[in-house]
């Protein structure tokens, strides 16, 4: 998945390019292109890395430009790689995947053309360039049709100097009207200005610019009249205000976010329609990917525990091809952080298809995944720039659980006691006995693997930990339940494996202290989160972090904090970047 952004109008195009591409780094950072468009000339830089490479291109002259930052799927993160991609007439920008392309390249190569990259978007810029009888939107037209997969493109012609033509198939892609000129980008932030009209492309659709206006079509060619979106412009550009990195500046706002999400429900208009939804769900399926997986692993614990309803926790990956059944009275919960993430969005749709209640819980208010759901909530995390998500998986419990209460409430049982008004101060706490981890680091630097363990709802932030290590620590790492470790990975146990264990259950601690012991016996040097301070003295631990107890169900969004901090002191130790991991982006558009 990548980023593209694209200008036609009156002003230079490659600084508006430029600013564009820096904002859509979340979705790639491996390498960068732009090309400008000057009276049938056309200036091109590529670099491989980041976006800051393309500096000296901000001197190109020209007011029609396209811009790539990319996240490499079919071949390496190299300049050759990097996009745009040109052939004959013809300069293209492409985010997804193109799933015919060896075959489409065989016909290319058949005529005797020869490629320079092992992209699968390259092909796209031949098949255009032969398709091209002089109308850049025709030849697009006609080539789209015969691409499998998915697309968000923008092309442009040498021979047409003032327009950029435009394709969506389940890749986002937006434009935005101004005075100035016409504008277009993977999402909003990244162009949106005062006073912009801002439009989405729907699937399957098309568009061209043409310096001052915006036309739409749809797949059968005809003109469509588009309403502008409601949004509003960011007005702050998040800064790393002393941190160091931003997954630490993110860490340091968890309160916040936890305490603005609270409030954004407080003040949720639909609250009615919401409780209607509740009353009426007898089976809920939550879907979504990586860290808001395991959110909905969280909210399981708490749904079911709470309400005594069924619930069905699926990555989304796997629910959208499993044919999942979908009974009457299902609310399907989508949980994304972006709301952009493909494979989630595909599993909601496969929901809405089949006749199920979608509720979005998303932190982006314009995303696609809101667009598309039933019923949105929104947690107020604000923008997350690292590509480890913190503070959105805090707002995301924050939001699930008390939906929890909600659904208990609509199912006629009573409040739980717990006091999730006063989470924000906990989290604070939290969030202050976490820089403890820091001692931990040493252990961890060189280790061959990494366990954290635990039961129930702290196995679900086992999960959590494991994930935050290994994706920016680029340690192996799992998130075990504690009970089923003798089961057969006891075995990778040797004399110094970290072993990190999560107790916040008095219920199952002594259960989850067995396997600890199990550990311990055989070498393994072992670290406790723990909101029972009776366990911190066992002579298993080597180490331990008090958290503010919260009660078993609700302890995830407090009891990850430490794990999120230990992952990070790991990554700056080991010399990452913890902001922009090897291989990762912020965003996974692409399947
Ligand atoms: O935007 P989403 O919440 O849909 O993203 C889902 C995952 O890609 C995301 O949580 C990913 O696992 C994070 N990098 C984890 O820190």
């Amino acid at each position: 998945m990548c980023g593209i952004v694209g200008y036609a109008g009156r002003r230079q195009a490659a600084p508006i390019l430029l600013e564009g591409l820096k904002k859509l780094e979340y979705r790639g950072y491996d390498s960068a292109g732009v090309a400008v468009l000057d009276n049938g000339t056309l200036h091109v830089m590529k670099r491989a890395g980041s976006v800051e490479g393309l500096a000296p291109a901000k001197s190109f002259a020209g007011n029609v430009g396209i811009g790539h930052t990319r996240w490499a799927t079919h071949g390496a993160p190299t300049e050759e790689n990097a996009h745009p991609h040109i052939f004959g007439r013809i300069a293209l920008v492409h985010n997804g995947i193109i799933e015919n392309m060896k075959q489409l390249k065989e016909e290319c190569l058949e005529r005797g053309e020869t490629f320079i990259s092992e992209t699968d978007s390259e092909v796209i810029a031949h098949l255009l360039d032969f398709c091209y009888e002089g109308d850049i939107l025709a030849a697009l037209k006609k080539t789209a049709a015969r691409l499998s997969g998915s697309l968000a493109l923008a092309v442009i012609s040498l021979e047409e100097p003032q327009r950029i033509a435009l394709a969506r198939r389940a890749s986002p892609l937006v434009v935005g009207r101004a005075e100035d000129g016409v504008y277009l980008a993977s999402d909003i932030p990244a162009i949106a200005a005062k006073g912009m009209k801002v439009y989405a492309l729907g699937e399957n659709e098309f568009a061209l610019l043409d310096g001052k206006e915006a036309h739409f079509y749809a797949e059968d060619g005809r003109e469509i009249e588009k309403k502008p979106l409601d949004y509003a412009v960011e007005e702050d550009v998040p800064e790393k205000k002393g941190f160091r990195h931003f997954m630490r500046k993110e860490m340091s706002e968890i309160p916040l976010s936890i305490a603005n999400t609270q409030q954004i429900l407080r003040s949720y208009p639909k609250i009615s329609a919401l409780r209607e939804v509740l009353c009426h769900a007898e089976y809920i399926h939550i879907v979504a990917c990586g860290t808001a997986y395991h959110s909905g692993l969280c909210a399981k614990v708490a749904f079911e525990t709470r309400a005594r309803i069924p619930v069905e926790v699926a990555v989304a990956s796997e629910y959208r091809y499993r044919d999942p059944v979908i009974q009457r009275n299902t609310l399907v919960i989508a949980v994304s952080q972006s709301g952009e993430t493909a494979d989630t969005l595909a599993a909601a749709e496969l929901a809405k298809r089949s006749g199920a209640t979608l509720l979005a819980v998303t932190n982006v208010r314009y995303s696609s995944l809101a667009r598309l759901s039933d019923l949105v909530l929104f947690t107020a995390a604000g923008r997350e720039i690292a590509v480890a998500a913190t503070k959105s998986f805090n707002a995301q419990l924050t939001l699930l659980f008390a939906l929890a209460e909600e659904l208990a409430m609509a199912k006629g049982r009573g409040g739980c006691g717990a006091e999730l008004f006063s989470l924000p101060e906990l989290a604070q706490r939290a969030l202050a006995s976490s820089e403890e981890v820091r001692a931990w680091t040493p252990h961890f630097l060189s280790a061959k693997s990494v366990f954290f363990l635990g039961r129930g709802a702290d196995y679900c932030v086992a999960l959590e930990g494991s994930l935050k290590l290994k994706e920016i620590s680029y340690l192996p790492s799992e998130g075990y339940p504690a009970g089923e470790l003798k089961h057969g990975t006891l075995a990778l146990i040797e004399k110094g494996t970290p072993v990190v264990a999560i107790l916040t259950s008095s219920r199952l601690a002594e259960k989850t202290m067995n396997a600890v012991h199990e550990t311990y016996a055989r070498g393994a040097k072992v670290f406790l989160v723990t909101s029972l301070p009776e366990y911190r003295k066992r002579e298993e631990i080597l180490s331990s972090v008090l958290i503010p107890d919260i009660g078993e169900i609700y302890s995830p969004v407090l009891s990850v904090i430490p794990l999120q901090a230990l992952a990070y002191y790991v990554s700056v130790a080991r010399g990452n970047d913890p902001d922009k991991p090897r291989n990762l982006a912020k965003s996974v558009t692409v399947e």
